[in-house]
């Protein structure tokens, strides 16, 4: 019998997902329902994940957005968190290991790794793309390119 649990992990397609990405939000002008296409879209295609989704500038801060995974904190203050890092320096943060990340949120006790991408709309950061990982190390190079190609596209879909 083949042991899945052994296997490697299959490299995530991004040129097939933000083909599909595209598609799926050129058809629609309803931002919500945009990211939650997207969101359900990263919860299919990445393997190893248990958290995907958005969190909003809201009233100065992030405020939880469409996602898949389990219940979350809804409200993470600019400059707090791995989230807030992101709005804070505009940068992509791509942690290895969460629990060395200084101020890290735990929503999640399971996540061990995490990346956190801003997105941004007309030159201001509008929310960001999370995705959590229970494996250490589980986002690469790749990941971080494919997954800021991905964020390009919902810049054009909200
Ligand atoms: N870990 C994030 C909080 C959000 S959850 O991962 C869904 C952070 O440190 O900002």
């Amino acid at each position: 019998m083949t042991d899945y649990a052994k296997q490697p992990r299959p490299e995530t397609d991004y040129k097939d997902l933000n083909m599909s990405l595209k598609a799926v939000t050129s058809i629609c002008s309803y931002r919500i329902a945009n990211l939650a296409n997207a969101a359900a879209l990263l919860w299919e295609n990445l393997a190893d994940i248990n958290w995907a989704g958005f969190y909003l500038m809201t009233d100065g801060k992030l405020v939880l957005g469409p996602f898949q995974g389990k219940v979350a904190c809804t409200e993470i203050e600019v400059g707090s968190g791995v989230c807030g890092t992101a709005v804070a320096s505009g940068k992509t943060q791509l942690v290895e290991d969460v629990h060395t990340f200084d101020g890290h949120i735990a929503c999640d006790s399971a996540s061990n790794s995490e990346i956190v991408i801003p997105i941004h709309r007309h030159g201001e950061v509008f929310g960001v793309l999370d995705i959590d990982s229970p494996l250490l190390s589980r986002f690469d190079e790749n990941d971080r390119k494919g997954l800021e190609a991905f964020a390009r596209i919902i810049e054009k879909a909200i």
